[in-house]
């Protein structure tokens, strides 16, 4: 063989094992997933199921993400962290997909294709109990199809190297990393209602025990987001304005949460509420763990 064409071949090959050796890695790490036994819950069709239905998918953010008609969501260049951050149309993927295979993108970060999601927050809904997780599936199912072709997501390489050397963790992995739910439902049931709300609405942002900290701020897509023991020093009328309206203690404009709450909490019910209140007001007096991963030091 000619030397020029073995040069050639060479910076032909080199390269193409190069990206083929990083996406067969990082595919082997995003498709090293086990599916829980498959959810079988009985779905419920009545109204009252319905609408609690509903009341999850507001307050839980899917219209924020998925668009306010469940129609999916282009996120383009709105976040620089994968190539390009697709939100599905969760009315036609809730026709075209079983309720198991619905649960398991929600509740355990798994696609469709049995491979680990990337940008959905399943961290913050792996708590939802079997009621919940049937009502909103069943308010999914029942939602009109709206909205038109999205474009393909896409994951790009330098994610995709840190997926394959092992820099980043997929959903999967943050959902496995969420604290189990602590407070007693016999001894507490207020608190315990009040940290259920708080570990399936406010963890996304808030650190995955809610005490500070998050995936957005790890991968640099937000500012820090604070304890929120910070709850304790919010009068029950000022916590609630902040959850309706945004507006801080003081009548203060924040960022991302200004943004947010307005779209997500307004429907939180009074009780709800108090709850929510009960949990986070008395976080102060209990620990906070150190050393995790998602905490960095200061
Ligand atoms: C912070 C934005 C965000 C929120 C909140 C969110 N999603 Fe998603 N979701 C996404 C993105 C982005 C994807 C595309 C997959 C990926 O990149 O991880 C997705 C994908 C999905 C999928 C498809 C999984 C597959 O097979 O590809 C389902 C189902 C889904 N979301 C349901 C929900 C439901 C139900 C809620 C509310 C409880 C919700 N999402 C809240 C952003 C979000
Ligand atoms: C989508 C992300 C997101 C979610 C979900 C979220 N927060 Fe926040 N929150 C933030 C960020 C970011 C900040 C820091 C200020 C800013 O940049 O907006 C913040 C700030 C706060 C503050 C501090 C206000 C102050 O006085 O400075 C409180 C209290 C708070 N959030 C409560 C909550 C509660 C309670 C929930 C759940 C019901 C929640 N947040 C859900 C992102 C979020």
């Amino acid at each position: 063989m000619r030397p020029i064409l073995l040069i050639v071949m060479m910076l032909i090959a080199v390269p193409l094992i190069g990206f083929g050796g990083v996406y067969g890695m990082s595919e082997a790490r995003l498709r090293d997933m086990k599916r829980n036994a498959p959810f079988e819950w009985p779905i419920p069709t009545d109204t009252a199921s319905l609408e609690r239905g509903r009341h999850i998918a507001r307050t839980r953010g899917c219209f924020g993400c998925h668009g306010q008609q469940l129609e999916g969501w282009d996120f383009g260049e709105q976040w620089d962290w994968p190539e390009r951050a697709v939100a599905p149309n969760l009315a036609a993927y809730a026709r075209d997909y079983d309720a198991a295979t619905i649960e398991a993108a929600v509740r355990q970060g798994i696609d469709r294709n049995g491979r680990a999601l990337t940008s959905m927050p399943s961290y913050n809904f792996r708590h939802l109990t079997d009621d919940d997780m049937a009502a909103l599936i069943a308010f999914l199912k029942s939602a009109p199809v709206a909205g038109k072709k999205l474009p393909k997501a896409k994951l790009g390489w330098s994610v995709r190297w840190d997926f394959a050397r092992g820099a980043e963790m997929h959903i999967g992995q943050w959902v496995a990393l969420v604290p189990p739910l602590r407070v007693d439902p016999v001894k507490d049931p207020q608190r315990a209602r009040g940290e259920y709300l708080a570990m399936t609405m406010c963890n996304e942002c808030h650190g995955l025990d809610v005490r500070g900290e998050s995936l957005y701020s790890v991968i640099g897509a937000g500012r820090p987001t604070p304890d929120l023991a910070i709850v304790a020093a919010y009068s029950r009328e000022d916590f609630e304005t902040l959850l309706e309206t945004g507006l801080a203690s003081g009548g203060r404009e924040l960022g991302l949460m200004s943004l947010v709450a307005p779209d997500r909490f307004p429907d939180l019910a009074d009780e709800e509420l108090d709850d929510l209140y009960a949990f986070l007001s008395a976080l102060p007096n209990e620990p906070v763990p150190e050393n995790v991963m998602w905490r960095p030091e200061n």
